[in-house]
Formats: C-alpha cells, structure tokens, sequence
C-alpha cells in the first residue's frame, strides 16, 4: 500500500508583498486558518524593506478587501506569520528563512514570484538546506512555449522531484471544473452519448468583460493563448475529453489528462481567429504596435476514436461583452423532421456554466401547451450554485495550497499535461499569423464566426 505523503510542516511564500499574495494568497490563509487546517509558520518573504509589521498590515488590508476579515481566524494566522526582508540572491537572506523555520523539516515553498527568479530561489533554497525533504508550489505560466517550459522544468528538476512540484492552475481548484470530471464520471447515463455519434460540437467560451487591469505589462508579453488558453481552457477541453480514470491508483486523473492531451491536434492558422480590442494599445505597459492577442478563438480536434471530427471550440478574450465562462456540449439534431417546426438549433445539449455562477443542465424540447405541434426549449438544472468563494465556500486557492501541504497533487499540472499543452498552441504562438480589431463590449472579431459555420453559429452564454 502506498504511503500517505506527509503534511508540510511550514509554509513560505516568496514574492509576499507582491499582488498575488494581496488578492489570492493571504484571502486563503485566513480561510485555511478558520478551518483550523493552518497550524504551522507561515513565513512570507520578499524584498521590500519592509517589517512584519507592516506585511501584518498589508494581509489585514487584503483580507477586508477580499473576502472580509474574520477577526479570530486572521489572529490565529497573525500568530503564525514570520517575515523575512532580503534580496533573493543574497545566501543572508536564506539563512534567515531557515532560522524562521526553526524544527520544520518539510516546509511548501510557494513561489509566487515571477519565472525569471525560480533558478536563483531553487538553487539559494538549496544551498542553505531548505529544499530537501520540501515541496515546491509554482504559478502558471510555466514557461512561454513547450522549449521553455521543458528548460524551466529542467531548473526545478535539478533540486526537486517531480512528485515535490506543485504547479498551480486556479482553474483546477474551481469546483466547476472538478465538477465537470465529477459529473461525467460519478454517473453512467452521460458516458453512451459523450462520443462522435451523439455530439455534434463543444464550445468552451471564457468572456471577461475588462481590459487587461493594469497588467499590461504582463499582458502584453502573454496574450490571451498563453494567459488562459494553453493552461485555464485545455484543462477543461483534457477533462471533458479524457477516458474514465480508474481508481486503483493515484495518478490515474493526470495520466488520463495526459493521453487525451497528446492526441489534440496541434494548431494551425486556418484553425484560429485572433483579435485585439481598440483601445488596447494605449493601456499603460502595451507597446504602441502591439500585436498581441487580447482574443483568440481556436478550433481543436481530439485524434481518437471517441472523438473523430467533433470541433472543440475555445475562444477566450478581454473586453467582451460579459464575464462569464461556459461549456456548452451540442448534441446532433433528430434524424429527420416529424414536427413542421423550423428546424430548431440547440435542440439538446449540456451546459456547464463555470462562472460567475455556477450551473449543469440539460438542454431538450418540450411542446408547447395548443392546437399545434410546435415546441420551446427547457432546461433541466441538476446544479445552480452561486460563485466559488462566497458563502464560505471554499475558494480555489484555499483549497490548492490546503492540498499542495497534503501532499495531494491531483488538482496540480503535471509536466507532462503542460508539455502535452504547449504542443497544441505552438505552432501558433511563434510565427506572424492575420489580427483583428474589435469593439469593447462585443463578442470579438466577426472574422471568427467562419470557425462555427458548419455547426450553425456560436452558443453564446447569455
Ligand atoms: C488568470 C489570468 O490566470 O485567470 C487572468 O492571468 C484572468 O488574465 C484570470 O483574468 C481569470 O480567472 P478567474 O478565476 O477570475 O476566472
């Protein structure tokens, strides 16, 4: 029987002054801590010639603003929470971790900092005996294409194994998502018709109805492939897609994930619309010429027997006319016309709705009450939630970082899937391909509809 990993007996998380550590990582220690599932040092570093008591400061100000403050659960944390102040390059400034960590053993460093700075971290953490027996947790991107995501790979490999590397994807962490592969596989009537003989396409449609927030720096070194498509919305396309993982070992979802990911066809120009919102160019940090994608639509195609021809349609983008994720799995129409209704679209489906709100249900025809045989579309809900996070719903980051300290790294990328991942959008990723304006507010470039044509048009969420 295979032994049950170790509880991490210490967290740290570089880069604690940083933006990530104020909206999603302090928010999640203060929920952790509330469900008594914190009761280790906590020690956060950066360099910012700050004090602890400053950074108290700063996790009080991130939990009102997100999430609200929970007075007992934040002091449990406050009491818990050691600063360490010092360059990352600097061997004092490890020295001083490993003081701050006292008797822990196997302590979860959280690198929330960007790539450029895990070789240094790695190594420091290294040389001052911090790595050992640890875990590490990184944030997405990893890497900006599949050669420097083997490369950036191959720098965490040289301190840790790959069972010690934790690589978050928030998207893993949403219970939406983990419902897609709960409700596909916890019921039997769904698996007969989740095939090319019944589907007729999947749309996986990710709108965010603002800009890019101020990241545009960042963003403009991304674009919406590498920021959500390749990692957020090909997770979701490898649990749709994928075969029934078995039970009878641990990484059966990851290796099932893995295998559906390799046989997505690699991406070429006539599979994708790209597009840039007007206006985008003069966000501050975006070049003037920019030619990055703020929007990009692509349609994939799972190489195997199940799936053989049935589009899968991803588009994603900033600035669109509502912020909302859905997943709508169209079932083929009847095979011929009984009743002389116009031949209605969206006869049946399944709907995933990811975000704000969460919901699953079916899509049918039921007729309309009169003299004539004419119908309106119903819907049966299984599901209506309301967003991750509220309620005292656990939210994904509380629940990655309570896993990454587990040791459970079922919700977490592995090499691998991100590799498998690269490999479809590279080929796009690279080379100059066609770019079109949009409006703000729109659903993006009307280029993109040719993608939907032959499946009578978008299924847009309403
Ligand atoms: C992040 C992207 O990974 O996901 C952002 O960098 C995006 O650009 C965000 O807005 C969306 O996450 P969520 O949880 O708000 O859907």
């Amino acid at each position: 029987m295979s032994q049950k990993p170790a509880k991490s007996d210490a967290l740290v998380f570089f880069g604690a002054t940083g933006d990530l550590a104020y909206k999603k990582i302090f928010p999640a220690l203060q929920s952790l801590a509330r469900r008594g599932r914190l009761d280790v040092p906590v020690v956060g570093v950066a360099k910012s010639g700050w004090t602890r008591e400053q950074l108290v400061e700063r996790a009080k100000a991130s939990v009102t603003e997100y999430g609200g403050l929970d007075p007992a659960a934040f002091d449990k944390l406050v009491s818990n929470l050691h600063y360490v102040d010092g360059d990352y390059a600097d061997p004092a400034t490890f020295a001083q971790l490993k003081k701050e960590l006292g008797a822990s053993k196997n302590p979860a460093h959280y690198l929330a900092i960007p790539p450029s700075m895990f070789p240094t971290v790695a190594e420091q953490l290294s040389r001052a005996d911090c790595a050992g027996n640890s875990r590490v947790i990184v944030e997405k991107p990893f890497g900006r294409d599949l050669a420097s995501a083997r490369s950036l790979n191959q720098t965490l490999s040289k301190y840790f194994p790959e069972s010690s590397i934790f690589r978050i994807d928030h998207y893993l962490g949403k219970e939406a998502v983990q419902n897609i592969l709960y409700f596909r596989f916890a019921n039997a009537f769904l698996e007969p018709i989740l095939n090319r003989n019944y589907v007729e396409n999947v749309q996986i449609t990710m709108a965010e109805s603002f800009g890019v927030k101020g990241r545009g720096k960042f963003y403009d070194e991304t674009g919406v492939i590498r920021d959500v498509i390749q990692n957020h919305l090909l997770q979701i396309v490898s649990y749709l897609a994928m075969e029934a993982p078995s039970s009878t070992y641990t990484e059966a979802i990851r290796d099932e994930q893995a295998k559906v990911l390799r046989t997505v066809r690699p991406m070429s120009d006539d599979n994708m619309v790209r597009g840039q919102f007007k206006g985008y160019r003069d966000e501050p940090g975006v070049a003037p010429d920019s030619y990055m994608a703020t929007y990009a639509a692509l349609r994939l195609y799972v190489d195997s027997w199940r799936w053989d021809g049935v589009p899968f349609i991803v588009r994603a983008g900033k600035s669109l006319a509502k912020t909302c994720t859905e997943v709508m799995v169209e079932l083929n129409n009847p095979p011929q016309v009984v009743f002389k209704e116009a031949a209605p679209k969206m006869g049946n489906y399944i709907r995933f709705r990811l975000s704000p709100n969460v919901t699953i249900a079916l899509g049918a025809r039921a007729k309309k009450h009169g003299e004539g045989m004419t119908g309106n579309p119903v819907e049966l809900s299984f599901l209506e939630e309301p967003e991750q996070g509220k309620d005292g719903r656990m939210d994904a980051y509380e629940r990655l970082l309570g896993d990454a300290m587990m040791g459970d790294a079922t919700l977490f990328a592995r090499q691998d899937v991100v590799e498998a991942a690269w490999a479809i959008v590279d080929p796009v990723i690279h080379g100059p391909s066609p770019m079109y304006e949009y409006e703000p507010g729109t659903w993006g470039p009307k280029e993109a509809d040719h993608l939907v044509e032959a499946v009578g048009g978008w299924n847009t969420p309403t």
